[in-house]
């Protein structure tokens, strides 16, 4: 099988080197990949979201399946463009429709479609500039801290959780005046939840699902989550606390009722959901303590949870992928391996804030413990440079999590590139 996967981070690199090790493909192709997808597959320069050279790349190049890595394209209808086209759509694109995506895509949506599916959310209400005076008002029956999302896509920069009540109503006066554009058009308040975090991942074929190993992600920039929000700073697999008890609650009060949601109100919905879910530490309206909520949907996998997933899933991810796309998933089997999987993200100093792209990466070649997955990387004259925030992960097996850290902090330190920074607890809370 010719299998064309669309992205550029290290959740695409994760990717490409479990899709590679399928015997049932001929040929990877990455676009646009990065310095490392390129081991895996041959990069592609075309855009993740460019569909007039995709489409044109497909046909030229018999392309099987497309797998979609980032929710960009999907939300910007990607699998529609194939299946709406008399030339492509028999080539499956393995991610959700435009209708679908709208559970990453909307905040608002993916609020209501909990409500209709009687999934455990926090509880909320949504405003706009026309209803901001009843926005202000109903913070004021809230208790602190203060939880408010632009309803758009912001690249993970649209939640403010404030821990004063003036704070609340001057964001919220700014966000619905275009702090965030078209995107904070629409604010959603909600709830404050309470709990330690945890990422589900699953496969669907819109009738059935498998469910992925789980992980944890650490997404603030300084240690003991400290600090501005990152795109994720590690991950570690399993998650001790997501026990079978409290996997068979995801399953049973979230999983399910999402699957059977989409079907229901008819979305198309062929892909990986991510359930962003809190393990919450108190009794709410719709869950008691211990039990499992939802923090968000995304419809794409986690990044830097991939880096553990995918070392963690033991079956062959193009078989699981081709019951997606066939609608035979209920057909297959899905093993996991049973060692830990740890990843430390290596980022450029500054990140998530101002830095410097371009500087040489060395010691890639001396890591022997780890698996390398490169992230924000470019080759520049036969020369791997950064090129991003987040630079590399440093992913590891372990009989438990402390021997798979241990592993990605010894092999870390191998690999420079100058303002080189990572946090050095991950895990360390779990
Ligand atoms: P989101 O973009 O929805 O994942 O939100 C980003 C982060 O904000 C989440 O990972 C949580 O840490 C936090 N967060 C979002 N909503 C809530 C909530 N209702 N209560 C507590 N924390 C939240
Ligand atoms: N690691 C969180 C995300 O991918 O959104």
């Amino acid at each position: 099988m010719k299998l064309l996967l669309l992205g550029s981070g290290g959740r695409e690199h994760a990717l490409a080197w479990k899709i590679a090790q399928s015997p049932k493909i001929d040929k990877l192709y990455i676009a646009p990949g990065n310095a490392g997808t390129a081991n895996e597959g041959e990069n592609v320069n075309i855009k993740a979201d460019d569909f007039a050279s995709i489409k044109q790349f497909v046909l030229e190049n018999n392309i099987d399946m497309v797998v979609v890595g980032p929710e960009d394209p999907l939300v910007k209808g990607i699998y529609d463009e194939f299946k709406h086209d008399e030339q492509l759509k028999s080539v499956p694109v393995i991610g959700p429709s435009k209708q679908g995506a709208v559970l990453e895509g909307s905040k608002e949506f993916a609020k209501g479609f909990m409500q209709r599916h009687a999934v455990p959310t926090a509880a909320y209400r949504s405003f706009t500039s026309e209803t901001l005076e009843e926005g202000l008002r109903f913070l004021e029956t809230l208790q602190p801290p203060y939880v408010l999302k632009a309803d758009g896509l912001c690249a993970g920069k649209g939640v403010l959780i404030l821990p004063t009540l003036d704070e609340a109503k001057k964001e919220l006066k700014e966000m619905l005046s275009g702090m965030f554009g078209n995107a904070s058009a629409t604010v959603v308040i909600e709830e404050f939840l309470s709990g330690i975090e945890c990422s589900v991942f699953v496969l669907t074929d819109g009738k059935d699902y498998k469910i992925l190993p789980e992980a944890k992600d650490y997404k603030r920039i300084g240690e003991h989550d400290t600090g501005l929000n990152t795109g994720g700073m590690g991950s570690v697999s399993p998650v001790p606390f997501a026990d079978k008890e409290f996997m068979q609650k995801v399953e049973n009060y979230i999983i399910r009722p999402t699957v059977e949601g989409l079907a229901a109100e008819g979305i198309d919905y062929k892909g990986f959901i991510f359930f962003g879910l809190i393990r919450v530490d108190r009794d709410y309206s719709c869950a008691k303590a211990g039990d499992p909520m939802v923090i968000e949907y995304n419809v794409r996998m986690g990044d830097p949870e991939t880096e553990t997933v995918m070392l963690r899933l033991k079956s062959d991810l193009v078989d699981l992928l081709e019951g997606v796309a066939e609608g035979n998933l209920a057909e297959k089997s899905i093993e996991f391996d049973p060692r830990s999987a740890v990843c430390v993200m290596l980022v450029s100093g500054g990140y998530p804030e101002h830095y410097e792209k371009g500087y040489p990466i060395t010691g890639i070649n001396d890591v022997k413990d780890s698996i390398v997955f490169h992230a924000g990387t470019a080759l520049k004259d036969g020369e791997v440079v950064t090129n991003g925030g987040r630079v590399i992960a440093v992913s590891s097996y372990g009989a438990n999590k402390a021997e798979a850290l241990q592993k990605s902090f010894q092999e870390a330190q191998k690999i420079q590139f100058t303002k080189k920074y990572f946090r050095s607890d991950i895990g360390e809370d779990l």
